[in-house]
């Protein structure tokens, strides 16, 4: 099938388009009444993600609001610690929790070699129905977690302000490290391309705790397994190219070598100025990014004049897709979005030929 707008896609692939296209991390989400009502409905957030019908009502709920470029299938990236066994669950106003901790390699060890793909048909049950009901409008993005981010919450099990444990475990067992993220690594690898065969038309890699590593552990423990999962990704859907988005949040210093992993895009936090990324890396890879989430409390006047300024300093020409540096965050006001997504396509027509 054809897609009506396929400018995100065309942008990845630095291909010509006529106005920069947009989403948004977490599009769907708390932000949404929509979204709370449905989620209350569901009862818990994971009986949510684990009903491909309530998954792809979600998944559907901004594209009915605003008029972005991309869908992003409603899921979260710690499903795959799940199908191991882990335990998720989330406490109420405290994030996700893990019933079972890894802490020593006997744990890494033990960790049951599944059928990742089977384990969550769940989410490509979405996925197909997700693409039916966007009936060909705009394309949907797959994702998943980087092995690294993974892994830190598998040891933490929820969330830290530090990763403390997660890092002196990685410098105490450097070798069960490694297991670990080998065995993730292996799981990303077969749920991105069941995600892709159910549908999936590009997939963004979310390395969220990438950016807490040093320089030399970066490459060794998270970059190292995520040019590993691209170079075994299906390159292809229904014909089409599925380009690969790697963000990795706090991981500005390392753009090169993160465009050099083998991705069509570097997603970038808001951290990073765009424009001065873009001389820095040149021709090799896309760029989406990078307004400040919190900019989305600041008045509209406010906000046009931010993705004017993030337009500019990109410059004219193809291999931009807009997005925030990170997740939209519960408390903004849904009308707030409407100027973002309108103020992209507005002001950067000017910078298509
Ligand atoms: O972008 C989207 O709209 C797709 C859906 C999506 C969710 N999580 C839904 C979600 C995606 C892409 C994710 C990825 C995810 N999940 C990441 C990587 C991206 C990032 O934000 O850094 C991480 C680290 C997680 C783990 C996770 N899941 C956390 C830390 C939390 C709690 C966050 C919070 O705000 O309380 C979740 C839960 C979660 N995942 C929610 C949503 C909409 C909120 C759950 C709720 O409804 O209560």
């Amino acid at each position: 099938m054809s897609l009506k707008n396929d400018r995100f896609l065309k942008a990845l692939l630095r291909q010509d388009v006529d106005v920069t296209p947009v989403w948004m991390m977490r599009q769907a989400g708390r932000y949404l009444p929509e979204y709370r009502n449905t989620r209350k409905q569901a009862g818990d957030f994971m009986k949510l993600c684990q009903t491909p019908e309530l998954a792809c009502e979600v998944t559907l709920q901004p594209l009915q609001r605003y008029a972005f470029d991309a869908a992003i299938l409603f899921s979260d990236i710690l499903t795959i610690p799940d199908a191991m066994g882990q335990g998720l669950y989330f406490a109420e106003g405290e994030g996700p929790k893990f019933r079972k901790v890894i802490r020593s390699a006997a744990d890494v060890e033990r960790l049951p070699d599944i059928n990742i793909a089977s384990e969550l048909s769940y989410v490509t049950d979405a996925v197909s129905l997700i693409r039916k009901e966007l009936n060909g409008s705009i394309p949907l993005i797959g994702f998943s977690g980087s092995p690294w981010t993974l892994a830190t919450y598998m040891i933490e099990g929820g969330g830290s302000k530090d990763f403390r444990i997660a890092k002196q475990f990685m410098y105490d067992n450097p070798e069960a490290m490694h297991l670990l993220l080998e065995k993730l690594a292996s799981a990303v690898i077969d749920y991105l391309n069941a995600q892709i065969k159910a549908g999936a038309q590009a997939v963004q890699i979310f390395d969220t705790w990438g950016g807490i590593l040093t320089a030399q552990g970066y490459q060794e423990f998270s970059l190292a397994y995520m040019k590993k999962i691209i170079a075994s990704l299906h390159t292809e859907n229904e014909g089409r190219q599925v380009p690969v988005i790697v963000f990795t949040k706090n991981g500005g210093q390392w753009l090169e070598s993160i465009a050099d992993a083998g991705c069509h895009a570097v997603g970038l936090d808001w951290t990073t100025d765009i424009g001065v990324a873009r001389h820095r890396i040149g021709e090799r890879v896309a760029l989406q990014g990078n307004m400040d989430p919190t900019m989305l409390y600041a008045s509209p006047k406010a906000i046009r004049k931010e993705v004017e300024s993030i337009l500019k300093s990109f410059g004219k020409g193809n291999g931009h897709v807009f997005n925030l540096g990170h997740g939209i965050t519960p408390e903004v006001s849904p009308e707030n979005v409407a100027v973002f997504v309108e103020a992209v396509h507005e002001f950067s027509s000017q910078y298509h030929d």
